[in-house]
């Protein structure tokens, strides 16, 4: 073979050509398509940038109608994966039920696992983006120990999502526009963001042939780590802890700091973005005017707010270009839509499902091979086998 270079992390290693999403982290500029992320969050719905990711270019109004039709023909779930929500404690990490229940939709749906015409290609993908958000909302429900809804033909994608998160039997619920849009934008933020870990993740599981919903199984178990989609999680448990602690930020930030312990500052930081983030600076201001919006004061936005003035301060932050990710704000918006913690990472899922099913389409349509890193052996030359008794 050649020479094998050694990367620990790929942080410098491309895995593959992609047309999707167009990232500088010098510059702080993400694109999806050749459309820039403020225009989209601002302009777009989600749906619409689902389409734009899998398929390459804004759907008109017909194609988009279409897309929508199908996805609502798809979005019945089998009653026995009801069984297996079941099975789970209530204590379950909505993560762990969420990936669960996905690679479960493969047993129900075989037919899936069929991607050999771009035909039974988009079959697969309207049934797991139809199906993906009834999951998404069983998880609450089951963790909520609520009776499990099915979603409603006459509703938006992000509506119908709401809807089945949060509508109670003999109660009607009324969808309130700024929490609609909030959680559009949000979704949209989160929709790509190329080659991360969980992307990657669902590209190699899919490398190998696996079905579609497998390979998005296998990328929802990625996201869930605190390093990744975690993240926003453990911001808002870092925030509230701050809180707890009569606000007392300086102490985190040396905790921070300190090479002998392992915290680090949640929501600080990207592996690319060595400017700002530009999904954090949207999120920022969104969170704002929705807390603005809904009458809500949460004094873990001060908190937020306080600290990243401190951390942008710091000469340990500022020499490590560390700056508020995605992750940094989206847990104060989540928490105002009245989403529970444990939940985050999930509505984070939601919204890079098209991003992972884009990605893993391409890798496809492309015929990428297998992959499959080398690495440099470090470890014991040759030696003889000696009998346990001998040992
Ligand atoms: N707090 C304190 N120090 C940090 C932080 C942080 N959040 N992030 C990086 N550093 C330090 C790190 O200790 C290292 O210092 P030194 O050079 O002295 O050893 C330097 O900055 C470079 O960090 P790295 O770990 O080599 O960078 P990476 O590219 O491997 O990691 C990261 C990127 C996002 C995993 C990391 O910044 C991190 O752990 N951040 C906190 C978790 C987080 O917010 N994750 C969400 C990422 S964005 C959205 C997503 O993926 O979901």
């Amino acid at each position: 073979g050649g020479i094998i270079t050694l990367d620990p992390g790929f942080k410098n290693t491309g895995s593959c050509e992609s047309a999707i999403t167009f990232l500088d982290g010098e510059k702080g500029i993400l694109h999806y398509r050749g459309y820039s992320i403020e225009e989209l969050a601002e302009k777009a719905e989600f749906l619409e940038v689902a389409y734009l990711l899998i398929f390459g270019e804004l759907p008109n109004k017909e194609q988009l109608d279409k897309f929508h039709d199908d996805i609502k023909h798809q979005s019945v779930v089998d009653e026995d994966v009801k069984k297996i929500l079941d099975a789970f404690p209530k204590s379950a990490h909505p993560m762990g039920v969420l990936s669960s229940l996905t690679s479960a939709l493969t047993a129900f749906n075989p037919s899936s696992v069929d991607v050999r015409s771009e035909e039974a290609m988009y079959k697969s993908i309207v049934k797991i983006l139809g199906k993906f958000p009834v999951l998404v909302s069983w998880t609450l429900r089951k963790k909520m120990g609520q009776p499990l809804n099915y979603g409603s033909t006459s509703l938006g994608y992000v509506e119908n999502v709401l809807q089945m998160m949060f509508s109670q039997p003999n109660e009607e619920y009324v969808l309130n526009p700024i929490v609609v849009e909030a959680l559009d934008k949000l979704l949209i933020l989160h929709a790509d963001h190329e080659q991360n870990c969980s992307t990657s993740t669902v590209r190699i599981a899919g490398s190998s042939h696996a079905g579609l919903f497998v390979s998005l199984a296998s990328g929802i178990s990625a996201l869930w780590g605190p390093l990744h989609g975690g993240a926003n999680q453990a911001v808002i448990e870092m925030l509230e802890a701050i809180q707890k602690d009569g606000g007392d930020t300086k102490k985190y930030m040396a905790k921070a700091k300190d090479k002998e312990d392992p915290f680090r500052l949640m929501g600080f930081g990207h592996r690319v973005y060595k400017n700002f983030d530009p999904r954090a600076k949207i999120i920022k201001k969104a969170a704002d005017a929705i807390l603005n919006d809904l009458g809500i004061e949460d004094p873990i936005l001060d908190i937020a707010k306080g600290l990243e003035k401190e951390a942008l301060e710091d000469s340990y932050f500022v020499d490590r270009k560390l700056y508020p990710n995605v992750d940094f704000y989206s847990g104060v918006i989540y928490r105002a839509l009245g989403i529970p913690t444990d939940m985050f990472t999930v509505m984070f899922a939601l919204g890079r499902l098209p991003g992972w099913i884009a990605q893993w389409r391409e890798m496809r349509l492309n015929k990428e091979p297998i992959g499959r890193p080398r690495q440099i052996y470090i470890g014991k030359t040759l030696r003889p086998f000696i009998p346990v008794e001998e040992r």
